[in-house]
């Protein structure tokens, strides 16, 4: 393609480094879509003949089919994708093929084939967060009513109920999805035209090409055109985030399927067994989650250094922005279908969770909130009193609606028969009925709304 220079040809370690055909090869739907766009688009403003740009659009027709039956053949002296297609397309149609690259560049015709690809990518991970969010939903809206320990630093705190654990999720998810969307409408401008990297001289029209490959429009300069991989961090960005939620929520459940916890049995289908200790049940998609977290988070740095040092404009270290985003995409995919699969299945063991939430003195911010409330005790002081009623449950081994009424009264005259009400776990959850509190009738209505928004109800 670029042989009229040279004397010789490049040697076996150039041939090998430049060659990126055994991943961007991933792109040739993009390529041919783009392809077609820009060939119609000569045609039209009579760069090329209307015979040629039909026969050219022919040819990538057969060229897409080919791939389509028997995959993207891969000759390293071809390097790309770009150039494996063309160069297939002159065996096909002859001399015509060499017009197709007429007023345009492999840098411009790369970035808007990865954008292009770029751009699924999103509503591919919109549309699984979408289904995790619905099985998060249905969960949540089972167990409104499941009572459970709320933790900070992983010790018991406050009841709370596993709908509005699960719940949690549904909020993280949903900003997950509306960064994917965010980046998906940032780039969704098209490059193609901004040729090499100063635009053409030919009479093209980049916004006939823009609108016919979905775009909103062109991009405004050609520089930035060619150079430009914010979509692809962006995209990187919001992989690496959501990445996080799902590695939280996956740790959730490791914790929750060990045996001192009890709280989940994971669905069989999603977990492995040892092959030496046989009644062992692992969490290994769970762990793999996590685990695939770090590589995501990799995937981002990795473009983040390729493209810090960056001059305008194209650079062939450019040529490395794909196989990150490639490997980042296939992780999350896989991540979002564990998770969707591990809420939708597993088991909660209800009763557990609700005698782990009695243990740990979990409404004792119960006992402090009623002083407040019946005695006018200032919350300072009340926690104070509590705090006693605590130490002295603890010294006895008892929970604190098991310490007699004269005890209490011993700690604190104020304190009468109407304070056991408030330190069932029940009574602890019903009473945070705050926007966005754990009760069951908050809960609801979270779930009702959710439902709602994920297009659940008519
Ligand atoms: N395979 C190249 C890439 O992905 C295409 C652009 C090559 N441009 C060039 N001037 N060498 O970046």
């Amino acid at each position: 393609m670029w042989g009229g220079r040279f004397a010789a040809g490049p040697s076996a370690i150039m041939r090998e480094i430049n060659a990126s055909i055994p991943f961007d090869k991933a792109l040739w739907r993009q390529d041919i879509a783009a392809s077609k766009a820009h060939v119609a688009m000569l045609g039209a403003q009579g760069i090329v003949s209307a015979d040629d740009a039909a026969l050219i659009a022919d040819g990538l027709d057969k060229v897409a089919a080919e791939y389509e039956a028997n995959g993207v053949p891969e000759d390293w002296d071809l390097e790309d994708i770009h150039m494996t297609t063309e160069s297939r397309l002159a065996e096909l149609i002859g001399a015509a093929a060499g017009r197709l690259h007429t007023a345009r560049s492999r840098n411009d015709q790369v970035a808007t084939d990865f954008r292009l690809w770029v751009r699924d990518a999103c509503e591919q991970a919109d549309a699984g967060l979408q289904a995790l969010q619905v099985a998060l939903v249905m969960r949540a809206g089972e167990h409104a009513d499941s009572i459970m320990p709320g933790f900070t630093h992983l010790q018991t705190a406050q009841p709370v109920t596993l709908g509005h654990h699960l719940m949690a999720y549904y909020e993280m998810i949903g900003r997950d999805r509306s960064r994917f969307a965010d980046a998906r409408a940032r780039m969704n401008r098209c490059p193609l035209g901004a040729a090499a990297l100063a635009g053409t001289g030919f009479p093209i029209d980049r916004f006939r090409t823009a609108e016919a490959l979905g775009f909103d429009g062109p991009t405004d300069n050609s520089l930035d055109s060619v150079s430009d991989r914010d979509f692809a961090l962006d995209y990187l960005m919001a992989a690496a985030q959501c990445s996080l939620h799902l590695s939280r929520l996956a740790e959730e459940f490791i914790i929750w399927a060990s045996q001192p916890f009890g709280f989940v049995t994971l669905p069989d289908s999603l977990s492995t067994g040892s092959s030496i200790m046989p009644q062992k049940k692992n969490p290994d998609a769970a762990e793999l989650v996590r685990g695939h977290s770090g590589r995501i988070a990799g995937c981002l740095t990795a473009l983040m250094i390729t493209m810090k040092g960056l001059p305008l404009a194209y650079s062939k270290d450019m040529q490395d922005d794909k196989p990150p985003v490639f490997e980042a995409a296939g992780l999350l995919a896989l991540s979002i279908a564990a998770m969707t699969g591990m809420v939708a299945k597993a088991a909660f063991r209800t009763p557990r969770m609700r005698a782990a939430a009695e243990l740990g003195y979990a409404t004792a911010t119960d006992l402090a909130d009623w002083l407040v409330r019946q005695a006018n005790i200032p919350f300072r002081e009340a926690h104070h009193i509590t705090g006693s009623a605590v130490k002295l449950a603890e010294s006895r081994g008892v929970a604190l609606d098991q310490l007699p009424l004269a005890d209490l009264k011993a700690i604190d005259t104020r304190i009468d028969e109407r304070v056991y009400a408030a330190l069932s776990v029940e009574a602890s959850v019903a009473a945070r009925a705050s926007h966005g509190g754990t009760a069951p009738v908050e809960v609801r209505k979270r779930v009702a709304e959710a439902r709602v928004a994920l297009g659940l109800e008519d």
